[in-house]
């Protein structure tokens, strides 16, 4: 098969939702579809719960599983369908943020009673800054829930998509009789039976037609026709482009759980969503179809075996072909690698592959070579940006508890930070460290990662910071100068050598902005562009 068609093939996406809409359940039903899977219940839920924030075994356990089901792929109409977890737990968010810049497009999962929950407007605003193709997935349509016209307001409104349903529900939870496939216009007949399957569906391209009566009754076959009558003059009509530079978002209802609009929405997708994009580096766009490879790390998975210091690199390939035993082009250290193992993901396995393309997720074993965001090329000087970091939620010095460990625990936090699970902010003023992350769990997560894996002991103290900024100035600026005299208390460097303003709260943020008008703090630390 061709390079070309190898590409015109891929459809790497994310599926993201907030926790409990469906995910899970979701990706099992796809990869059901794709025969990748036997049976239902083969993909273990990735999710940390709650009850989880202080049992470190079940948080190893559930990294263990994570990392078999980080990239789950399979092949349905000849499709080589890449999906990248993304975990649903908001003290994670930030690993989903990054693996956002490795997805070409993503679904959205909406729980139908809950309507827009807070995780999904986060991770929305994300696809929506980044103009990412979404197709919006309503589930649970089994269980009585919202209407489905306010939910369609809602997800306009809270989320900011500009929507256009391409099926439609007859009826809801108690009363649910299966969904108008707007798109193929077909009917698909809800019977609550988890075999469904595609010759359940009845084509039914003329809505006036008096047989609508005979499958869905009087009253179901009313109101559909006014609901479709609606949607065709409330919504504007699918059209793929707007979809894919982000400005028009598909919708689906279904019921993952029954297995039930699941493949109408696989079919939609499989035939609208985009095959691997260029890819803007710093230097320059780089094309899918480039025949020079070139792809960036978004993940790093580490020390799944504590008496090995094993890491596994995740890199999306976003030009050319990835072949095993190549030398490659490490930018950053400006030194060429070879990889004699490089691991493919395949449903919910791993395995060792010769040669891999655009779109595809490569598992490289790292002894500590990378970092997140770091490029591998054939041999140009490429960096890909994009991989920004956001400013923490939580802040608090860490201190080293056994003084005869101090080269260990100095190892294990660079090394956690490489792999992204919080950040590292150095205090200008006395050199002290910051470790910020998104969420409380975090902390635990190092304090026990360190012990077990580098055998070093650290303790925290509170330090309250309101939110971390990253400056931009001119060096030599007489403004900056005064700023950083009488702002040094608040001032770091994180691990990048970026300066940052650790504002103690929302109001003396303002008046800062307000006295230095020329110094600028960005909540991101990837501006400019
Ligand atoms: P997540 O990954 O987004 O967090 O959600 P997950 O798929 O784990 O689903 C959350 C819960 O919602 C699960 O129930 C799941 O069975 C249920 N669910 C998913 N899709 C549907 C659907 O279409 N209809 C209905 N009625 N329920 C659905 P649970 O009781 O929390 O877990 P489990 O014991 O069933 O695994």
């Amino acid at each position: 098969m061709s390079f070309q068609t190898e590409i015109a093939k891929r459809r790497t996406f994310g599926i993201i939702s907030h926790p409990d809409a469906g995910k899970t359940t979701l990706t099992e039903k796809l990869l059901l579809f794709g025969g990748a899977i036997q049976e239902a219940g083969a993909v273990k839920n990735n999710k940390i719960k709650k009850a989880a924030t202080s049992d470190f075994m079940e948080i190893e356990r559930q990294r263990g599983i994570s990392v078999a089901t980080s990239v789950l792929a399979f092949i349905y109409r000849d499709k080589k369908i890449n999906i990248l977890d993304t975990p649903g737990h908001k003290d994670f968010a930030e690993d989903t943020f990054r693996t956002l810049t490795a997805v070409d497009s993503v679904i959205v999962v909406i729980d139908v009673a809950k309507g827009v929950e807070e995780q999904t407007e986060k991770l929305v605003e994300v696809c929506r800054m980044r103009k990412i193709p979404m197709i919006v997935f309503i589930n649970k349509l089994d269980r009585e829930g919202k209407d489905a016209f306010d939910l369609l307001d809602e997800v306009e409104q809270k989320l900011g998509l500009s929507v256009t349903p391409l099926s439609f529900p007859i009826g809801m939870g108690y009363d649910f009789k299966g969904i108008y496939n707007i798109y193929e216009r077909n009917i698909n007949l809800f019977s609550g039976n988890s075999k469904k399957n595609i010759e359940d569906t009845i084509a039914f391209d003329d809505i006036t037609n008096p047989q609508l009566e005979k499958i869905i009754g009087e009253k179901a076959a009313l109101e559909l026709r006014d609901n479709l009558e609606l949607v065709s003059g409330v919504y504007t009509a699918f059209d793929r482009e707007l979809y894919l530079n982000g400005s028009q978002q598909p919708v689906f209802f279904g019921s993952a759980l029954n297995n039930f609009g699941v493949r109408e929405l696989l079919d939609c997708f499989i035939d609208i969503a985009p095959p691997p994009k260029t890819k803007m580096a710093e230097e320059r766009e780089v094309k899918a179809n480039e025949t020079d490879f070139s792809g960036f790390v978004f993940k790093i998975h580490a020390n799944m075996d504590p008496k090995h210091r094993d890491r596994l690199a995740f890199v999306k390939i976003v030009s050319g072909t990835f072949e095993r035993n190549k030398p490659y082009l490490h930018v950053r250290h400006g030194k060429k690698l070879k990889f004699s193992s490089p691991n493919a993901f395949f449903a919910e396995k791993k395995e060792i592959v010769d040669i891999s393309y655009p779109g595809d997720i490569v598992g490289l074993h790292d002894t500590g070579n990378f970092k997140i965001g770091d490029t591998l090329t054939a041999g140009e000087e490429l960096n890909y940006k994009g991989i920004p970091s956001f400013s923490p939620e939580h802040f608090r010095y860490i201190n080293n508890a056994d003084p005869m460990k101090a080269k260990q625990l100095y190892k294990g936090i660079d090394q956690l930070m490489d792999e992204g699970v919080a950040q590292l902010f150095t205090l200008e003023l006395n050199g002290r460290k910051v470790i910020g992350t998104v969420g409380a769990l975090q902390y635990e997560v190092i304090q026990y990662r360190l012990e077990h894996e580098y055998g070093a002991k650290c303790t925290y103290e509170n330090f309250p910071v309101y939110k971390a900024c990253w400056v931009e100035a001119k060096e030599n600026n007489e403004e900056f100068k005064e700023f950083k005299r009488i702002k040094q208390k608040f001032l770091a460097k994180d691990k990048r050598g970026q300066l940052v303003f650790l504002a103690d709260s929302a109001f003396s943020l303002q008046m800062t902005q307000q006295k230095y008008p020329s110094v600028k703090l960005h909540f991101t630390s990837e501006f400019g562009d």
